[in-house]
């Protein structure tokens, strides 16, 4: 079937479209073919997408032993399982780190643990879309064990400093466990030298697979005890689960088409590189901020974002009603609200939430263009319908 390219698609960071034909092709496939793979079938052929994936992802991420790659279904699954598993491997109340930037898949599981007296929970401010190394380094108490951060945000697409932060938190001997869902794609990443204990991803976003994967990398699985049992099809006289690695942390049948489909956006990204998808993004990025910057009642509020992502609102114009009519007058779908990040819109324009434009690799010049263009008309006719009133 033909793509529908009727619409202009802006709205990347919550889910990316297109997919790559290779990743279309390749979940098609895997569902045209039995599946291969260890333990649970007796055919000699075929193609195991999961192993193909884990190696993907393991050259993408700078991971050495591709077994600790982890499949999950998505990035707050990965999260979820992360801090469940650190939490059972440490007795007693332990001081957790996170950040005003992150997501509710970081936020609501701590705020979740926090409520049942499991941990003390330090929300850390950011400024100008960044969280210091400096600040990280004041709210470490002896106490505290774990830090859970966003590597990049969702909203103002700022990239973290996950180097000096790590570096902060080894220091003192806390685990750290990165949020990659928006960074991984679209940053180079190289975890053998990052002091980063574990990173999740996701697989719909920037590595542009489907949705239902995602998974983490994992340095010490020892630092966290496995939450899930089951089936692994290794091992399986044994009446407990494997504690080797990756089935230490996978139960039961995998996503086979989600991660063949996986393994062919990662594929994808490695055959262009990362620095040309960079490239062009940012080049797309500084023309929209630009354009946007042109109207005196547009408020964008990261001038200068690392990711593809815009997010503005209109003086006098609630942001639900920018997206409609960018949605049904120009057919640019973005996305609007508070984009699962509370606390940055409580910094940034009080908890009213804004618009967010996110580009892809597949955006075109023109179609930025139109989009600037519908901005700056809204934010024109709101500002004539303001002044005549
Ligand atoms: C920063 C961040 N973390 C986590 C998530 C959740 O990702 P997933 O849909 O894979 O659970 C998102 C996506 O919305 C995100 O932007």
């Amino acid at each position: 079937m033909a793509e529908d390219r009727s619409f202009i698609y802006l709205n990347n960071a919550a889910t990316s479209w297109p997919k790559p034909p290779e990743v279309l092709a390749a979940v098609s496939e895997s569902l045209s073919l039995p599946v291969f793979g260890s333990g649970r079938t007796t055919a000699s052929q075929g193609e195991d997408c999961v192993t193909k994936a884990r190696d993907a992802l393991s050259g993408l991420l700078g991971v050495k032993t591709p077994g600790h790659v982890v499949f999950t279904q998505n990035a707050t699954d990965s999260l979820n399982v992360l801090i469940q598993g650190f939490l059972k491997r440490h007795a007693g109340t332990c001081h957790v780190l996170t950040t005003a930037l992150d997501h509710n898949s970081v936020l609501r599981p701590l705020h979740e643990y926090e409520r049942q007296g499991r941990i003390r929970l330090t929300v850390l401010p950011f400024e100008d879309g960044r969280v210091s190394p400096g600040a990280v380094a004041e709210a470490i108490t002896p106490m505290t064990r774990l830090m859970v951060m966003t590597h990049a945000s969702n909203v103002l697409g700022t990239v973290q400093d996950i180097q000096a932060i790590g570096e902060v938190l080894h220091d003192h001997g806390a685990c750290f466990v990165v949020d990659g869902a928006q960074a991984a794609g679209h940053v180079p990443i190289n975890l053998e030298s990052l002091p980063v204990d574990a990173y999740a991803f996701t697989g719909h976003k920037a590595l542009l697979g489907i949705a239902g994967t995602g998974g983490f990398a994992i340095k010490d699985p020892e630092a966290i005890a496995p939450v899930r049992f089951g089936g692994t099809g290794t091992d399986s006289f044994s009446l407990l689960h494997p504690t080797g690695m990756p089935e230490r942390f996978e139960a039961g049948t995998h996503n086979y088409p989600g991660l063949a489909g996986l393994a062919a956006g990662v594929s994808f990204i490695l055959s262009l590189g990362i620095k040309r998808i960079m490239e062009k993004a940012g080049r797309q990025t500084a023309y929209l901020i630009r354009e946007l910057e042109k109207e005196p009642n547009i408020t964008i509020y990261h001038g200068n974002p690392d990711l593809p992502i815009i997010a503005f609102n209109i003086r006098d114009l609630p942001n639900d009603d920018v997206g409609f009519i960018l949605a049904r007058r120009y057919k640019v779908i973005g996305r609007t609200g508070l984009h699962c990040a509370p606390l940055v819109h409580q910094a940034i324009d009080g908890g009213a939430g804004c618009v967010r434009l996110s580009h892809s690799w597949f955006t075109t010049d023109e179609e930025c263009r139109i989009a600037a263009g519908a901005v700056r008309e809204i934010a024109q006719n709101a500002d004539r319908s303001v002044s005549s009133a």
